[in-house]
């Protein structure tokens, strides 16, 4: 049993008697406690394929941040690995992958994921449930399909990710055919994250904001609607990041939340999605202020959010070099804040 559900019951649509926050990339990245277990380690991966290791920096922010939520460690990279394409973490670059998709050949290579193939991440998920024994639930999460397929295509990061965006326009059958391996995978890891003890999910999309809106549409939003669809047995939020031009068809999507990132204005968000939770969104940069600044930011993101349900978070991932002091101001005013 659950001691705390009250992101639950907001992703559920219920009146809450405070709101519910947690932070987007709040395991790692910002604590040093997360830096220690990390340091001992060949590398992120070690971690990740780790399960006691990784259960125990996804209860870290539970214990020093006081969360209403648990994001598993994890990295939404698994999926290529799984599907046949591995990733590399390189130190201060990011993710690469030395084999990458650019022709119809390169699928052969590929398969679709089984949630078996990411037994270490399920085995995480058992571990944290069993050890947070109900304190707060815990969110699994996955990629995006488009997002994915903007890195197996890519191969690492990118500021314009134009090799992805050129495939679309040069060879959509074949971005179909991979979005559609992508999409089947990840039903089957995100119903294996479920069956291990996921409480609720999150789609990443992080790349949304690099399409236009007609090109989203087909080969994105599509792909995040089947695995919403798919998902029937715990909430699901969407987040697209910088996906403002696609806000209205989130109403059509069937999750119960959409994120919002800082760009969003919260009222038109509203507005457009009167049946959905919404998440966010307050500027990750705005805990670069003082204590009173974060305070007051923290104040006005909950007051633009009141008389909805609403579960509180930043409006993108915390960056690594943020004081986890700020991290906590942040969290505690959410949590002594009454309408
Ligand atoms: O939210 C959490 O704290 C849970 C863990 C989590 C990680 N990655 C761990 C991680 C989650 C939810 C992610 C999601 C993820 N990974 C996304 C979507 C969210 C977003 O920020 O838009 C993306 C695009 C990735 C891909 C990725 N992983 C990149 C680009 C990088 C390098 C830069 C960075 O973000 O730090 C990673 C590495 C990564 N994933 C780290 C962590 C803690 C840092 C690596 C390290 O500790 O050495």
């Amino acid at each position: 049993m659950l001691k705390n559900d009250l992101i639950l019951r907001a992703a559920r649509g219920e009146k809450t008697e405070r709101t519910p926050v947690w932070v987007m990339r709040q395991a790692g990245r910002i604590l040093p406690e997360y830096r220690a277990v990390r340091n001992g380690l060949s590398g992120f991966k070690e971690l990740v394929e780790t399960p006691e290791l990784a259960a125990e920096v996804t209860i870290q922010p539970v214990d020093i941040l006081g969360v209403d939520a648990a994001i598993i460690f994890s990295d939404i990279l698994v999926i290529p690995e799984a599907m046949g394409l591995p990733y590399e973490m390189v130190e201060k670059t990011g993710p690469i992958f030395r084999k990458t998709v650019a022709t119809t050949e390169d699928l052969t290579s590929l398969k679709v994921a089984k949630a078996e193939d990411l037994s270490y991440t399920l085995e995480a998920i058992k571990i944290t449930k069993r050890e947070l024994s109900g304190r707060v639930p815990i969110i699994g999460f996955a990629g995006a399909p488009w997002t994915i397929f903007a890195y197996m295509v890519e191969g690492s990061g990118s500021k314009t990710f134009s090799k992805p965006r050129k495939m679309l326009y040069t060879n959509p059958e074949l971005a179909h055919r991979l979005l559609g391996m992508i999409t089947q995978s990840t039903i089957a890891y995100l119903k294996g994250q479920i069956a291990a003890g996921a409480d609720m999910v999150q789609i990443f999309d992080s790349w949304a904001g690099v399409l236009p809106p007609e090109q989203y549409q087909k080969f994105s939003l599509a792909y995040i609607e089947q695995i919403a669809a798919a998902i029937t047995e715990v909430p699901v939020t969407v987040f697209a990041k910088g996906a403002f031009f696609a806000i209205a068809d989130m109403a059509n999507i069937s999750c119960n939340t959409v994120g919002l990132d800082w760009n969003m204005d919260v009222q038109e968000a509203r507005k457009l999605l009167p049946g959905k939770t919404l998440q966010g969104n307050m500027d990750p940069c705005a805990l670069y202020g003082t204590f009173d600044l974060v305070k007051s930011e923290s104040i006005k993101m909950l007051k633009a959010f009141e008389g909805h349900p609403h579960i509180a978070n930043l409006g993108h991932g915390v960056y690594p070099d943020t004081d986890p002091d700020k991290v906590r101001c942040f969290i505690d005013t959410v949590k002594e804040y009454r309408p």
